[in-house]
């Protein structure tokens, strides 16, 4: 969103709402970086209150996120709570005057995803969304690579992950269709974040074609394989693929163009680990070679990439590695993705462009 906001002195002052899987690591990110500050902690249920007072004794803790928001000493808001919750809060840490970092789904529909754009607008909020594989070393490698013309120009890529099944979530949101969206929302959303990305120079996606099934046939909306292609207004189309039926966390990005090639691969023993194997591998049309990567990436490494960031963005020193716009276009493929998987039909982008 906009970047006119005052130069800050000073630590960036972060508060979190959301303390859960993924909002532990937000919380801890946050608390590396320099330049930040972890002020303040909204937490829902007692247990998790208390384990953030235990974490982060220096932050407050409230019980009731509007208590977070009125604290006027709080400059950004990083939301890491349940998708169906994004666009409530969201919208009143906006029109509370905060900065936001918002978790992907940007939200679980368009309407959201719009009316939280036309907030941030009015209020003139910096607003990022938590696609954090665009700042990887790696999956950032293979688009500085295409955007220098390495694979000549861009005509398919292939964003595949295996890995176990989805965690539940607190009160297992994550398996209850109308508290997650879809499942698509879930990780493949990163996977066509990627793909656009990737293939920006081919235009704008135009259609999708998805398909997927479930291990538990009373429940076809828990999606264990999902597949989609998406083409592209110049050409080009992606494969986006996940199985949820595997095992450990193995992800691969397959790039081509008229030229040459690009592989990257990363596997952990889960998706949170410190510890991967990776790399990548080009054929730039006369010779493969293994290019060097030489910072560790992983979704923890990058998530405090993101938040170091933010503190550029907000000293007006950078750029936002996904703006709500990105994240709006993020969550529409997914929707049109599931329509598709419903209807078995191609489902074209049109009406899922903003109006
Ligand atoms: N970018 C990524 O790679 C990535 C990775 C993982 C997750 N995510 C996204 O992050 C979000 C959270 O996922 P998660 O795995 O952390 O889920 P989770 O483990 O279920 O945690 C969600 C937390 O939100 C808290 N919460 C719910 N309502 C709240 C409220 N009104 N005020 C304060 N806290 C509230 C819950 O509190 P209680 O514990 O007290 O019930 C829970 O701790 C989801 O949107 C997910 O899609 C993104």
């Amino acid at each position: 969103m906009t970047q006119q906001t005052r130069p800050l002195e000073g630590k960036v002052r972060f508060g979190l709402i959301g303390f859960g899987a993924w909002g532990r690591h937000h919380a801890d990110a946050i608390h590396k970086t320099p330049g930040a500050e972890l002020v303040a902690i909204g937490a829902r249920s007692e247990a998790s209150c208390a384990a953030a007072r235990a974490a982060y004794p220096e932050a407050r803790v409230y019980a009731h996120y509007e208590e977070l928001l009125a604290d006027n000493s709080i400059e950004i808001v990083d939301i890491v709570v349940p998708s169906y919750l994004h666009h409530e809060i969201a919208r009143q840490a906006l029109e509370a005057g905060k900065h936001l970092l918002l978790e992907k789904p940007m939200a679980i529909t368009l309407a959201e995803c719009d009316d939280l754009i036309a907030t941030a607008r009015r209020h003139d909020r910096i607003f990022a969304v938590g696609h954090e594989l665009r700042l990887s070393s790696l999956w950032g490698k293979v688009k500085e690579l295409i955007e220098a013309g390495y694979i000549g120009e861009p005509q398919y890529a292939l964003v595949e992950l295996s890995r176990n099944p989805y965690r539940l979530g607190a009160d297992g949101w994550r398996y209850d269709i109308s508290r997650v969206g879809n499942w698509i929302l879930e990780e493949p959303i990163h996977f066509f974040d990627l793909a656009r990305w990737y293939l920006e120079r081919s235009g704008s996606p135009v259609s999708v074609y998805a398909a997927a099934n479930s291990r538990q046939p009373e429940h076809p909306e828990l999606q264990d394989n999902f597949s989609a292609i998406m083409k592209f207004e110049h050409g080009a189309y992606a494969v986006v693929t996940q199985t949820l039926s595997a095992f450990e966390h193995h992800q691969t990005a397959k790039v081509t163009g008229t030229r040459g090639a690009l592989w990257a691969s990363w596997s952990g023993a889960m998706d949170r680990t410190r510890h991967p194997t990776f790399s990548l591998r080009g054929y730039n049309g006369q010779h493969v070679e293994e290019i060097p990567i030489e910072k560790m990436t992983g979704e923890l490494f990058e998530l405090e990439d993101q938040i170091a960031m933010l503190v550029q963005v907000l000293r007006h020193q950078g750029t936002l590695s996904c703006s709500a716009e990105e994240g709006r276009w993020s969550v529409a493929m997914c929707l049109a993705a599931q329509r598709s998987v419903e209807s078995g039909q191609p489902v074209p982008f049109a009406d899922y462009l903003p109006s």
